[in-house]
C-alpha cells in the first residue's frame, strides 16, 4: 500500500529499547516496540469505519482493543479516556489524540477527559488557577472545534475529583520504587511529584469504570506510544487488585485462580488463624461456578482445595468475557473489580524540522492557533524529502516517507486517500517537486486551520457544557 509508512524507520540497536514519556528522544522502530513491550499489532484487527489514521497505519498497535470492539458489536457500553496537561498551547500532535477520541465517541463510547492540573502544578509549576484557564481557553475550546460532542464528554480536574487522588494513593500499595525505576528509569534523585503523577494518572484511567462513573465496562486510552509506560503500570496495578485471575490451563481451556490478599482474605474464607473456613470457601466456589455457567459453559471443574476452577471447553478468546463476569462477582463480594484498561497507539508525525515535535520548540510543530503566515514559513522551511537539485529530483524522484509537507498532509490535512495516493506517486516519480509539495501542504493547512478557527468561534459557547458537575 503506497500510503503506508515503512514498518521500520531509524536505528537498529542491540540493547534494550526504552520509552520515556518525559524524554525528548524517540524511537521509531515500531515493530521492535511491538515485540518488546508486548503490544498487539493493528494489522489483524477488523476496525469498523476506519478513520484516516487507521487507513494510513498511523494507529499501529493496541492492547485489548478487542474488548472494546466486542462491547460495540454486542451493544454493550464502553468508555474512552484521555488526559491533558494544561500548560502551553495545543498543537497538531495533541489534535491527533482528539481525532481518535472522536472516532471512539462516534462508535458509541462515552468520553472522560482528565485535566492533569495536579500533575502540571507539581511538575511544571502551573498554578491550579492558571491550569484551569489554559484547559478551558486552549484545550477544551479546540476539542469543541474539532467536533467532540459536549453531551457525551465529561471533563474533570484532578484537583477536584477526590476519587482519582484516593485511588492513586491506594494503588501505590501495589507497586514500589524498584518497579518505578524499571518502568520509568527513576533513581534516587527523582522528585516525588514524578512518582505521584503516574499513580494519580492510574486513578484517572481506572476510575471511569467505578459504579458511580458508569460502571464496569472496557475503557480505552488512545495514546502516543511514548505513553505506554503509564498503561503498563496501570494495567499491572489493576491486575494486582483482582481477586480472581484467568489464565490458559496447561491441559487446555482456561483456569480461574484465587488471588489471596489482605483485603479479601475474610471474604474468600481465609481465617485470621491461617485455617480455611470451609463453608465460606464452598460458597465462594459456587458463586464462581454460577457466574461462569451464566456464560453457557456446561463443563466446569471446581476444585476448592486447589483454589481453582477449570473450564476445559473455553479458549483464550473467551478470556475477556470470563474476566468480566468475575470482576462483576468481585464487586458484588466487596472488591473493586478493576478491569485493566485497553489502549491504542499511534505513530508520531515527525517534527517539522525533522526532530521530535515538541511544545517547547515552536519550530518543530504547528500550533492550532498559529497565524497562517507563520504556518507558511514553517512549512516552507520544513524538512524535505526532495533531491538537492531540480534536475536530480526529476531523475531520481523524492521520498514522501521523510518529507514533512507530505507527512503532514497524510497525518492531518488531507482526507482523500486517492488524492494522497496520487501526490505520493507523483513525488516518488519526480513529477511533483519539493517546493510544489510544500505549496500543496500550505494550501491544505490554510484551509484546515481557517476552518478550525471558524469552528472555534462557532462552538465557543459550548465549552462549559463539556464540564462534569464537579468541574463547574
Ligand atoms: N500525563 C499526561 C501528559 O503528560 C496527561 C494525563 C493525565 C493523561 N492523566 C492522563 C493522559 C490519563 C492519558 C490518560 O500529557
Amino acid at each position: 500500500m503506497p500510503l503506508a509508512l515503512p514498518p521500520t524507520i531509524g536505528k537498529s540497536m542491540a540493547d534494550e529499547l526504552s520509552i520515556d514519556p518525559w524524554g525528548s528522544s524517540q524511537s521509531t522502530d515500531y515493530s521492535r516496540i511491538i515485540d518488546q513491550f508486548g503490544l498487539q499489532s493493528m494489522q489483524d484487527v477488523d476496525v469498523p469505519n476506519p478513520s484516516r489514521l487507521h487507513r494510513r497505519d498511523v494507529i499501529f498497535a493496541h492492547r485489548d482493543l478487542d474488548l472494546v470492539l466486542d462491547a460495540k458489536r454486542n451493544g454493550n457500553s464502553f468508555g474512552v479516556l484521555t488526559g491533558l496537561m494544561p500548560s502551553g498551547n495545543m498543537h497538531l500532535g495533541h489534535s491527533m489524540v482528539i481525532d481518535q477520541v472522536k472516532w471512539f465517541q462516534e462508535l458509541g463510547g462515552d468520553v472522560t477527559i482528565a485535566v492533569a492540573d495536579l500533575e502540571s502544578s507539581a511538575t511544571r509549576g502551573v498554578s491550579l488557577t492558571k491550569g484551569r484557564e489554559v484547559a478551558l481557553s486552549e484545550y477544551i475550546s479546540y476539542y469543541a472545534a474539532l467536533g467532540l460532542d459536549p453531551e457525551k464528554t465529561n471533563v474533570y480536574f484532578q484537583s477536584t475529583r477526590s476519587i482519582v487522588q484516593r485511588m492513586g494513593f491506594q494503588l501505590g500499595k501495589r507497586t514500589n520504587i524498584s518497579e518505578f525505576e524499571a518502568i520509568y528509569g527513576f533513581d534516587g534523585s527523582t522528585n516525588l511529584a514524578h512518582v505521584q503523577a503516574p499513580l494519580v494518572q492510574a486513578g484517572d484511567i481506572l476510575h471511569p469504570q467505578l459504579d458511580e462513573f458508569g460502571g464496569l465496562r472496557p475503557i480505552v486510552v488512545p495514546v502516543g506510544v511514548d505513553q505506554d509506560p503509564h498503561l503498563r503500570l496501570t494495567r499491572g496495578l489493576a491486575a494486582k487488585t483482582n481477586w480472581f485471575n484467568v489464565n490458559s490451563a496447561k491441559n487446555g481451556g482456561l483456569l480461574i485462580g484465587l488471588s489471596m490478599q489482605e483485603e479479601n482474605a475474610a471474604a474468600l474464607g481465609q481465617l485470621p488463624n491461617g485455617r480455611v473456613d470451609r463453608d465460606r470457601q464452598k460458597e465462594v466456589f459456587s458463586k464462581i461456578v454460577n457466574a461462569v455457567s451464566a456464560l453457557g459453559y456446561s463443563d466446569i471443574m471446581s476444585n476448592p482445595k486447589h483454589g481453582t476452577v477449570h473450564l476445559p471447553g473455553a479458549t483464550l478468546a473467551d478470556r475477556g468475557k470470563v474476566r468480566m463476569v468475575l470482576l462483576a462477582l468481585e464487586r458484588e463480594m466487596g472488591g473493586q473489580g478493576l478491569l485493566a484498561p485497553s489502549s491504542t497507539y499511534h505513530r508520531f508525525a515527525v517534527g517539522m524540522t525533522g526532530d521530535k515535535m515538541s511544545s517547547s520548540k515552536p519550530k518543530t510543530t504547528i500550533f492550532l492557533g498559529d497565524e497562517i503566515s507563520a504556518v507558511e514559513k514553517k512549512i516552507k522551511s520544513s524538512f524535505s524529502g526532495g533531491q538537492a537539485t531540480v534536475e536530480e529530483h526529476r531523475r531520481l524522484g523524492g521520498n514522501p516517507d521523510i518529507d514533512v509537507a507530505y507527512q503532514y498532509m497524510m497525518y492531518f490535512f488531507e482526507e482523500d486517500d486517492s488524492y494522497l495516493g496520487e501526490i505520493n506517486s507523483g513525488y516518488r516519480s519526480g513529477s511533483i517537486l519539493a517546493g510544489e509539495m510544500k505549496q500543496l501542504c500550505i494550501e491544505r493547512a490554510t484551509d484546515w486551520l481557517s476552518n478550525l478557527q471558524e469552528m472555534r468561534d462557532q462552538t465557543a459557547h459550548l465549552v462549559n457544557d463539556f464540564l462534569a458537575p464537579d468541574a463547574l
